[in-house]
C-alpha cells in the first residue's frame, strides 16, 4: 500500500540491486580531494569498506565549499539557550574562521592526523567549533555527554587514549549549574591514561580554577590564535579513516565505542537531508537531541551543514525553560521546517499543555515536519503530535552504530502512508529481516529478531574502536551474513518495519540508551549488597526508568531504607544523573530459573502491572508473589506519586 507518487519503491529496490551504482552516484553530493574509484571493496574491514581509495575531508564539505559557492552570509549555525537567555549565530563564513583557528591551536598543540581528542562539553556553540576543527585537521574527535559522571568519562579516557580533552566550566541544567570541572579532574585521576593536555572553555555562568600546566583557558588560545592570524588548512584522509568514535552502551559497564568514517558517513548524511528530511540547502533545521548522542552528531553538527542547511542547536527542554511553548517559540523565531527530536519530548509536553494552547500562540507557517526517533514512538503520543500540528510525525529508527536512519518515511522521495507504531520501511541499503533463533526468516506479522542483510550501508560503524573481535561477537557472529541489530519487532505484509524493544539488557529512558547490566555493576559494588537485579519499568514521560532490586547480604542490620538511597547515590555519582536511578528496592530473595538466571521479564510484567504466567523453568514459584507483594505498594508510589 505505497502511494503512486512516492519513488521510495524504485529508490530502495535500486539500491539493493546495485548498491555501487547507487551509493557511486549519491557520492557525486561530495567534493572529494581524490573521487573514489572503487565504491565498496567487499575484501575490507569486517564486511567490506565504502569508497576506499576515496580522499576527502569533511570539515571542507560542511564549510569551506559552501562559503566558496556564495553561502559565506548564510547563518549556518543558531545557538538557542533559554538556559542562559542567549540567542548567538554564526554565518558560514565566521563558523569557518572560528573552526580553523581552533584547529590551528589544536594542531600547533601537536594534535594530528588520527590523534583522539574527548569532548566532554554543554551545548555550546564552541562544541560544534571544535568538533569540526577535529574533522579539519584529522583528529579523531569523541563526545561524551554531559550528564555522564566521571568514572564513565574515566572509562572513555582510558579506550580512546586522547591527546587532548576539551571541556567546558559548567553545563546548565534547569534549577542547577552542572560542574564539569571537578568531574574532569576526576576522570583524569581515575584514568590510567592522561592527556598531554585540556582546553577549557570558561563560561560567564560559573568559572573554575585551571591546573597550570595541563589546563588551557579557551578563549586565551582563541584571542592568541586570532591576533596570530592561525589558521589551520584542511588536511586530506582516507574515506576509511575514522572522523569520530561515539560510546554507546553495551551489555556490560564497558561502553562501545563505535567507529563512524568519513566518506560513507558524508554520502549517507548528504543523501538523507533532502531525500528523507525533506530539507533543501538554505532552509533552517532543527535537531533537539544533544551532541552527545547519535543524532545530535549527525542532525545538529554533520548533515545539515554538509546540506548547507542553517542548524539549530538548543540549550533546554521541552518543558520548564520556561514552559511547554519552548519549541514553538524556536520553531517560529527561527523559522524552521523540520524538528527531529524524541517522543519522550512529547509526553512531556502533552502532559503540560495537553489541549496544544501553547501551540497556537506561536506562528508555525514554516513548519512542515516532525520527526521522532530514540524510542519507540508510541501511537497515542504520535496521534497526539499530529491533531495539534497539523504535519506529517514520522518516526524513525535508529542506533548509534548505524549513524543514521535504518527505517524511516522518506519525506523527498515521497511519503508512504503512516502506519502508527511503525517506523515505516527501510531506507537505502538497508535489506531488513526477521528471523527466529535458528536465524530463520519469520512469516510477516511474527516477532523475531530484526536483522539486517551484510554489507551495511555507508555511515554504518566500522567496527568497535581497537577491538574488531569484540565488534563481530556482539554483531556479526550469532546470524552469519547478517548485522544483528539487537532490536526486536516484526515485518508487515507491506515491508513496514515494527520495533518493539531490545533482545539484550539494554533499556531506553527518555531517549537515552542505558545498560541494566551496567547498574547492576554498581549496585553489586556497593558492601551490603549481595545480589540485585536492574530492570526498566513503565514510566508515563520517560517510556521506561530504572527499577533495581536489591538482596542484602546476610548479617546486615542497617536499616535498608538507608541502603537504598547509598545505592541510588551510587549510580548517580558513578554512572551520572542522566540514569534517572531513583528506585531501588529492598527484596528477600530474586526468583531464579532452577538454571539459576534471574527471570527479569517476569519481574518487570510484575512491576508494570501487565499480566504474566509462572515460568515453567522457576525454581520456587513462591518467590514471585514475595516479589509482588514487595513491588506493588513501591511502584505505585514511585509511578504515580512522583
Ligand atoms: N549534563 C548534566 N546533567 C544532565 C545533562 C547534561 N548534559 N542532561 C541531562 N542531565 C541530567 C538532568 O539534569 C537530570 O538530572 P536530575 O535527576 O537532577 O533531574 C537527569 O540527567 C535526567 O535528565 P533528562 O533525561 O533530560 O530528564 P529530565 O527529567 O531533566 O527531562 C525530558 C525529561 C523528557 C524533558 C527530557 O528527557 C528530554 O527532553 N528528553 C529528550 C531526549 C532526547 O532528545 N534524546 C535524544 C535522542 S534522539
Ligand atoms: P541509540 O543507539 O542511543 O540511538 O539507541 C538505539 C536504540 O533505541 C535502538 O536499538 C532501539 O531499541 C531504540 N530506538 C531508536 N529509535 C527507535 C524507533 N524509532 N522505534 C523503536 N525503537 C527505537
Amino acid at each position: 500500500m505505497t502511494t503512486t507518487t512516492s519513488r521510495y519503491r524504485a529508490v530502495h529496490a535500486r539500491s539493493l540491486a546495485d548498491p555501487t551504482g547507487f551509493w557511486g552516484e549519491a557520492a557525486q553530493e561530495i567534493d572529494w580531494i581524490a573521487p573514489p574509484k572503487t565504491i565498496f571493496d567487499p575484501a575490507m574491514g569486517l564486511y567490506g569498506r565504502w569508497f576506499v581509495d576515496g580522499v576527502v575531508n569533511t570539515c571542507y564539505n560542511a564549510l569551506d565549499r559552501h562559503v566558496a559557492n556564495g553561502r559565506a552570509d548564510q547563518v549556518a549555525l543558531i545557538h538557542d539557550s533559554p538556559l542562559s537567555k542567549t540567542v548567538t549565530k554564526l554565518t558560514y563564513a565566521q563558523m569557518l574562521h572560528e573552526v580553523a583557528t581552533f584547529g590551528a591551536i589544536m594542531r600547533d598543540m601537536g594534535v594530528g592526523k588520527g590523534d583522539r581528542v574527548i569532548l566532554y562539553m554543554p551545548m555550546v556553540p564552541e562544541a560544534m567549533i571544535a568538533m569540526l576543527a577535529c574533522a579539519r585537521i584529522g583528529a579523531v574527535h569523541s563526545v561524551v555527554f554531559g550528564g555522564f559522571a566521571a568514572k564513565e568519562l574515566a572509562t572513555r579516557i582510558e579506550d580512546a587514549k586522547p591527546k587532548l580533552i576539551l571541556s567546558a566550566s559548567c553545563g546548565l541544567e534547569p534549577g542547577r549549574i552542572v560542574h564539569y570541572k571537578p568531574l574532569l579532574d576526576e576522570a583524569i585521576a581515575l584514568s590510567h591514561i592522561k592527556p598531554d593536555a585540556c582546553i577549557i572553555l570558561q563560561r560567564p555562568q560559573h568559572g573554575c580554577d585551571l591546573i597550570t600546566g595541563r589546563d588551557h583557558d579557551w578563549n586565551a588560545l582563541r584571542a592568541t590564535a586570532i591576533a596570530a592570524k592561525a589558521q589551520a588548512a584542511c588536511v586530506p584522509v582516507r574515506a576509511t579513516d575514522p572522523l569520530y568514535i561515539l560510546y554507546t552502551s553495551g551489555t556490560t559497564g564497558k561502553p562501545k565505542g563505535v567507529v563512524r568514517d568519513n566518506g560513507g558517513h558524508l554520502v549517507a548524511l548528504k543523501w538523507s537531508m533532502f531525500n528523507l528530511y525533506g530539507v533543501k540547502p538554505g532552509e533552517v533545521f532543527w535537531c533537539g537531541s544533544d551532541i552527545g548522542w547519535v543524532v545530535g552528531h549527525s542532525y545538529i553538527i554533520y548533515a545539515p551543514l554538509l546540506h548547507g542547511a542553517t542548524s539549530i542547536m538548543y540549550e533546554g527542554k521541552p518543558i520548564g525553560t520556561p514552559d511547554a511553548g519552548a519549541f514553538w517559540r524556536v520553531i517560529a523565531e527561527h523559522k524552521a521546517v523540520a524538528l527531529f527530536t524524541a517522543p519522550t519530548a512529547f509526553r512531556a509536553i502533552r502532559k503540560e499543555d495537553p489541549d496544544g494552547a501553547m501551540i497556537r500562540k506561536h506562528d508555525l507557517t514554516h513548519f512542515r515536519t516532525l520527526f521522532l526517533a530514540g524510542e519507540r514512538a508510541d501511537p497515542p503520543t504520535v496521534a497526539w503530535a499530529e491533531t495539534q500540528l497539523k504535519v506529517p510525525v514520522i518516526d524513525h529508527w535508529w542506533q548509534t552504530e548505524t549513524g543514521w536512519c535504518i527505517a524511516g518515511n522518506p519525506v523527498g522521495l515521497g511519503l508512504l502512508p503512516v502506519k502508527h507504531g511503525s517506523p515505516t520501511v527501510p531506507m537505502p541499503g538497508y535489506r531488513i529481516e526477521v528471523v527466529d533463533e535458528a536465524a530463520k526468516p519469520v512469516p510477516a506479522g511474527t516477532m523475531g529478531s530484526i536483522v539486517i542483510k551484510l554489507p551495511l550501508p555507508p555511515a554504518c560503524l566500522a567496527t568497535l574502536w581497537e577491538q574488531d573481535e569484540r565488534c563481530k561477537e556482539a554483531y556479526f557472529n550469532e546470524f552469519p551474513g547478517y548485522y544483528k541489530t539487537s532490536d526486536a519487532g516484526y515485518l508487515d505484509a507491506d515491508g513496514y518495519v515494527f520495533v518493539m524493544g531490545r533482545t539484550d539488557d539494554i533499556i531506553n529512558v527518555a531517549g537515552h540508551r542505558l545498560s541494566t547490566g551496567g547498574m547492576e555493576e554498581i549496585l553489586a559494588s556497593h558492601p551490603d549488597v549481595a545480589e540485585c537485579a536492574v530492570l526498566g519499568i513503565k514510566d508515563a514521560i520517560k517510556g521506561e526508568v530504572p527499577c533495581g532490586l536489591l538482596v542484602m547480604k546476610a548479617g546486615v542490620t542497617r536499616p535498608v531504607a538507608e541502603i537504598e538511597k547509598e545505592v541510588v547515590a551510587l549510580v548517580r555519582e558513578t554512572l551520572g544523573p542522566v540514569a534517572a536511578f531513583k528506585l531501588a528496592i529492598t527484596v528477600a530473595r530474586l526468583p531464579k530459573t532452577r538454571s539459576g538466571k534471574i527471570l527479569r521479564g517476569t519481574i518487570k510484567k510484575i512491576a508494570d502491572g501487565d499480566a504474566w504466567t509462572m515460568p515453567a523453568t522457576i525454581e520456587d514459584p513462591k518467590v514471585l508473589d514475595e516479589i509482588e507483594g514487595a513491588l506493588k505498594p513501591r511502584m505505585y508510589k514511585a509511578v504515580f506519586e512522583a
